[in-house]
């Protein structure tokens, strides 16, 4: 963290926002338009000050694909952002573009790399706000009025949503298709002198850490998350292919693979084109709902397992497949409380003061046991002083921190 904040390049990148947290009071109406996974939501936010704020309106369409080219991308999401805006009149849009930006102020940035296996072309290196504006403005003749007026990453979306509903909170985490944590961090802290002072308070910048390519993850990778890093398109973020979402079921298949080639159980669950030979065909979910099987033998799973083409499995190969199924689930909720603890003691050494990571995402809010065991690792980590951090489900918080950017940017 420190030589990502002193401006040398290390596997965590530290991206700056170029914007502080709220103050809390800012006000207005604001259209959210978060874009980080296949669902794409948009929210009109009304913040009313005084910490408190309204959701008036959601909607959400899912992307056809992860691959194509930019205007497979970004043509219907403008599509839907024009029909949204001209029912509303909303002209402040927030744009949360869940991926790593190199961002040269609020209103800008370059995508540095896809990741969480999104390929569209032509789209890597350019300013995604030049692209989505340009989409707009050929479905409105010119942008009729429309211009996006902040653009930040999601978990800088969450945690800016975080510390306009409660000053303490100064962390942004997401555990959904992806995995990456941002953090406020005191003026005083960052080593970087080519940085513009940022939007609202001049003390401090919110900072994307892009953790999820951390590389220190190395000495704990096993032989299948060396597999599935080697067979990905997405290079690097071996640390987010160990947490996140778009990558457990994939791990727990490579486990099954690897014990039925060694002849050690899963008999037959590999051969004549039966279900678990093609990558990704378990996902996240069917881990999820693996690992909470509460029938009697396991027959919910051996259905599950029927409905991926895998038929007459033994009451022992699916205990062993819940076993790698809640061994994989923990491992990330304990990387992902490791990934706190550094950050909030890196901040705050002795924890003097509380500190709250305002978290959202699909495998944060849906696994079961997932908090809890989280918590039991922070409470492995730093024994008593646990307390001092809480990790609180926000949420939509992306969304609702969309708008509190552009009313940070906006300085309203
Ligand atoms: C991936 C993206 C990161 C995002 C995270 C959660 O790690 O690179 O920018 O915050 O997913 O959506």
């Amino acid at each position: 963290m420190r030589r990502g904040l002193s401006g040398d390049p290390r596997s965590i990148a530290m991206h700056p926002s170029f914007v502080s947290r709220p103050t809390g009071c800012e006000e207005g109406r604001f259209l959210a338009l978060d874009l980080g996974g296949t669902n794409v939501r948009a929210t009109l936010v009304e913040l009313r000050g005084q910490r408190s704020l309204r959701v008036l309106e959601h909607q959400s369409f899912r992307l056809a694909s992860t691959t194509g080219t930019v205007h497979d991308l970004f043509d219907p999401v403008a599509e839907f952002v024009v029909d949204l805006l001209a029912d509303d009149g909303s002209q402040n849009i927030g744009f949360i573009f869940a991926f790593p930006m190199d961002q040269t102020g609020v209103r800008s940035g370059r995508l540095t790399k896809w990741t969480k296996e999104f390929a569209f072309d032509c789209v890597e290196e350019e300013d995604v706000v030049a692209l989505l504006e340009q989409a707009i403005g050929a479905r409105t003749g010119n942008l009729g009025g429309f211009g996006i007026s902040a653009l930040a990453n999601d978990t800088v979306g969450v945690l800016a949503a975080g510390a306009y509903l409660d000053p303490r909170c100064d962390m942004g985490l997401i555990v959904g298709t992806g995995a990456n944590l941002a953090v406020a961090v005191p003026d005083k802290m960052i080593g970087r002198r080519d940085l513009p002072g940022p939007l609202g308070n001049p003390d401090e910048m919110i900072f994307n850490m892009e953790c999820g390519n951390f590389d220190g993850v190395d000495a704990i990778q096993t032989d299948a998350d060396r597999r599935l890093d080697a067979e990905s398109d997405t290079i690097g973020q071996r640390m987010e292919k160990m947490i996140a979402g778009r990558y457990l079921g994939e791990v727990v298949r490579l486990r099954v693979c690897e014990i039925a080639a060694r002849g050690e159980g899963f008999d037959d669950w590999l051969t004549g084109g039966r279900g678990f030979n093609a990558p990704y065909t378990f996902t996240t979910e069917d881990l999820s709902d693996a690992a909470f099987d509460e029938s009697e033998e396991l027959i919910a799973t051996a259905m599950q397992l029927g409905r991926l083409g895998v038929s007459d499995t033994t009451v022992g190969d699916r205990r062993l497949l819940r076993e790698i199924c809640i061994s994989v689930a923990r491992r990330s909720a304990r990387i992902v409380a490791a990934g706190i603890a550094a950050t909030a003691t890196y901040l705050d050494p002795d924890l003097d003061d509380e500190h709250i990571v305002a978290a959202d995402g699909s495998v944060f809010r849906g696994m079961p046991g997932y908090q809890a065991e989280l918590r039991r690792g922070l409470q492995d980590i730093l024994g008593e002083r646990a307390d001092r951090v809480q990790v609180c489900y926000l949420r939509d918080g992306s969304g609702l921190g969309a708008a509190v950017v552009a009313a940070v940017a906006a300085e309203v």
